[in-house]
């Protein structure tokens, strides 16, 4: 479920890959796409009721009013990327969210590095086509198991700064794998990191970075995988429902999701990790734990809602909308 969803019809399926497909997504109904920055991300609702979170991977100019995904078929699916291969074709129509960015590219940078793990690509396809066209200085480093399986590689290759992407291959030589010392080097003011791929691939690129001394700040992580809420769960405490006055204990080990539907009382739920925002709740009192990554910053620190999928209590009880 979408609180505010668009529209859009699948015009083309590809093949980015092995195991990948691109949806190039035009509206349904011939209004205009809300334009976006390079990083954004849509929520997608897909067939079956799920909703999962894909970058948007072409120019962020929107010259010709459209969005482009990638997705990979991941053998690990809870049913995400299987519907959007098996049951997304041409001409489908699909709710999505309006683009949302929380992995902003900053364009004033004297270098950008991009690191790319498999299908983490994609928001870094759309940063390196708005840097090129910016004329800035960059380098993307893609990793993948096998040529085949390296998304949107015949795209890279072909585009006018090939020469500043280099593919990396499990299978390949040594010679080409990536050396993340030598290619992140020195830090120096003015020169980002963006890195998108899967856990291992971030954790390398964070240790290997703070090994060499870059200033968190400097490095930019993306993430579809909601942070999970810290091991002690801040504790336990009270929810307390307002329109009913209704008290439920939230255990350290309980979300309070689960804990409000352990006492019958049912949010809608998607994600369930804090990225799609389906369980947005008002919080009429109390100070909250947020641990998603849905709301901006500024809505965070408003502390009048939260995710109850993921997010806590620091007070020892919330007053719920509810
Ligand atoms: Fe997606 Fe809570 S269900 S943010």
């Amino acid at each position: 479920m979408l609180s505010a969803g668009i529209a859009v019809r699948v015009a083309r399926k590809t093949v980015e890959a092995e195991g990948v497909a691109g949806f190039r997504l035009v509206p349904a109904d011939g209004e205009r796409l809300p334009a976006f920055t390079p990083g954004a991300h849509i929520d997608v609702a897909l067939p079956g009721g799920l909703v999962r979170q894909y970058s948007l991977c072409n120019a962020s100019a929107l010259d010709d009013g459209h969005y482009e995904i990638g997705v990979l078929r991941d053998a690990a699916s809870r049913g995400g990327s299987r519907a959007m291969h098996d049951a997304v074709h041409e001409g489908s129509v699909l709710q999505i969210s309006p683009p949302r960015n929380l992995f902003a590219l900053d364009e004033s940078a004297t270098h950008s590095l991009l690191l790319a793990g498999g299908i983490g690509v994609t928001p870094l396809l759309s940063m390196a086509q708005r840097l090129a066209a910016l004329g800035a200085d960059f380098a993307l480093h893609c990793c993948s198991r096998s040529a085949a399986r390296a998304p949107y590689r015949r795209r890279l290759e072909d585009s006018t700064f090939a020469d500043q992407v280099f593919f990396h291959h499990d299978d390949g030589p040594s010679a080409q794998r990536l050396d993340l010392a030598s290619a992140l080097g020195s830090p120096a003011p003015g020169r980002h990191v963006y890195v998108c791929g899967p856990t291992g691939f971030l954790e390398a690129v964070r240790t290997t970075a703070r090994a060499l001394h870059w200033a968190d700040a400097q490095v930019h992580f993306e993430s579809f995988t909601g942070a999970a809420p810290p091991a002690d769960g801040h504790g336990s405490f009270e929810v307390e429902l307002h329109r009913s006055g209704r008290v439920v204990h939230v255990p350290a080990t309980m979300t309070v999701l689960d804990a409000l539907a352990a006492e019958g009382v049912e949010i809608p739920v998607s994600c369930a990790q804090g990225v799609c925002g389906t369980c947005l709740t008002r919080v009429l009192a109390g100070e909250v734990a947020h641990h998603d990554l849905y709301l901006t910053p500024a809505e965070q620190a408003a502390n009048d809602c939260f995710l109850p999928c993921c997010s806590r209590a620091i007070s020892p009880r919330l007053v719920l909308d509810l």
